[in-house]
């Protein structure tokens, strides 16, 4: 990747980004230079603050925001040996759909406002697009085209990205995200919030064959579904109140990523993948990480499986992501709104 021919609208050279991202329940900024090598990458999480209520609250997430965002930014620049003044700082990425909107507006105001003071451009991220160039933080020599998993507390889809911000949807949920399926089914079981992280802790002590929960696989491209398996969990436990909950854990996990891995490895065998990726946050479950690196192997073909704090939400993806954008001369200007159902839309 070169740099050199990469300058701003006003002719300044970009290589130094702050990422700001406050889409959802994770407050954090990041400064990434080059788009790829990430300097410093602050994350606050917020799950205490909603774990009472078992899921995000809008209101408490925007205030939240309001409160965290100007410390973590100060800390990320602190980080990369910059100061409130921006030093250093070329251009500011930040997320702007799809999201809550109370919780976007805060980054996308803060954007503004430290791209006025600070005399730099700014371009409005997708949330998604970011979730996609995660991997490429790691792991820039990716070949091409890939199979991106991008699976996530709101969205789950198969993507082929046949190279960096050019991509095509092939298939996703057709009612519950991957996430809100473990949010919703861990709620259930009475495991707290967000699911996914107990659900993959407890399934490691049940056996994945005690129920043979739905794989529900509707129509011949890449949709799948997870109301019917949620359901049918409910149904289950109803039924058998002294079903132990690791099996019950270890059965609809096991569910999940049968699903998954299914249509990801039709999609890699049909677009001729050299690498199945997996992207948000249900890409840090475990058994969800070995059976794409086991497929892929199957396959021949490489298993990408970024770090865990960069599956779930960071700022670093944000700066990666925009950091193309504005490659691209993407720019955002003041008016720039929140999109919170913002689709993943490819750069023209
Ligand atoms: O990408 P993310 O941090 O936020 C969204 O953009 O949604 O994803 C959060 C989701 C939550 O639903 C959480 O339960 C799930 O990722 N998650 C997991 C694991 N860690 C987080 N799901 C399954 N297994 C995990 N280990
Ligand atoms: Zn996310």
């Amino acid at each position: 990747m070169t740099t050199s021919a990469l300058r701003s609208p006003d002719n300044r050279p970009i290589r130094r980004v702050l990422g700001i991202e406050t889409s959802c329940d994770d407050t954090a900024a990041s400064v990434v230079d080059d788009g790829v090598t990430i300097v410093s990458s602050v994350v606050s999480s917020q799950i205490d603050l909603h774990a009472t209520y078992g899921g995000v609250v809008p209101e408490l997430a925007g205030r939240a925001h309001l409160e965290l965002l100007t410390p973590v930014i100060a800390d990320a620049l602190a980080r990369a040996g910059s100061d409130e003044t921006g030093r250093g700082i070329d251009a500011i990425c930040v997320t702007h759909g799809p999201g809550l909107v109370g919780s976007l507006l805060v980054g996308v105001s803060e954007a503004k406002a430290l791209a006025m003071a600070w005399g730099v451009p700014f371009v409005g991220v997708n949330h998604l697009e970011a979730h996609l160039f995660a991997s490429m933080l790691e792991q820039p020599d990716l070949g091409w085209p890939l199979v991106v998993l991008l699976v996530s507390g709101g969205h789950s889809m198969v993507v082929e990205v046949t190279e960096p911000g050019r991509y095509r949807v092939l298939g996703g949920t057709i009612d519950d995200a991957a996430g809100e399926a473990f949010d919703k089914v861990a709620r259930y079981l009475g495991l707290g919030y967000p699911g996914g992280p107990v659900i993959d802790r407890l399934a490691r002590e049940g056996d994945p064959k005690a129920f043979n929960f739905p794989r529900s696989l509707p129509g011949d491209g890449y949709d799948f579904s997870f109301s019917g398996l949620k359901t049918s969990v409910i149904n289950t436990v109803r039924k058998n109140p002294e079903a132990a909950t690791a099996d019950v854990a270890a059965s609809f996990q096991q569910a999940v990523v049968d699903v998954l891995v299914t249509r990801a490895t039709a999609a890699a065998e049909e677009v001729g993948a050299r690498a199945i990726c997996l992207a948000g946050g249900v890409a840090a479950n475990s058994q969800l990480r070995e059976a794409v690196a086991e497929v892929a192997a199957g396959l021949g073909i490489g298993a990408f499986l970024p770090s865990r704090s960069l599956c779930t939400d960071n700022a670093a993806m944000v700066a990666a992501a925009g950091y193309w954008r504005l490659h691209h001369g993407d720019t955002s200007g003041l008016d720039l709104g929140v999109d919170p159902n913002l689709r993943l839309v490819p750069l023209a």
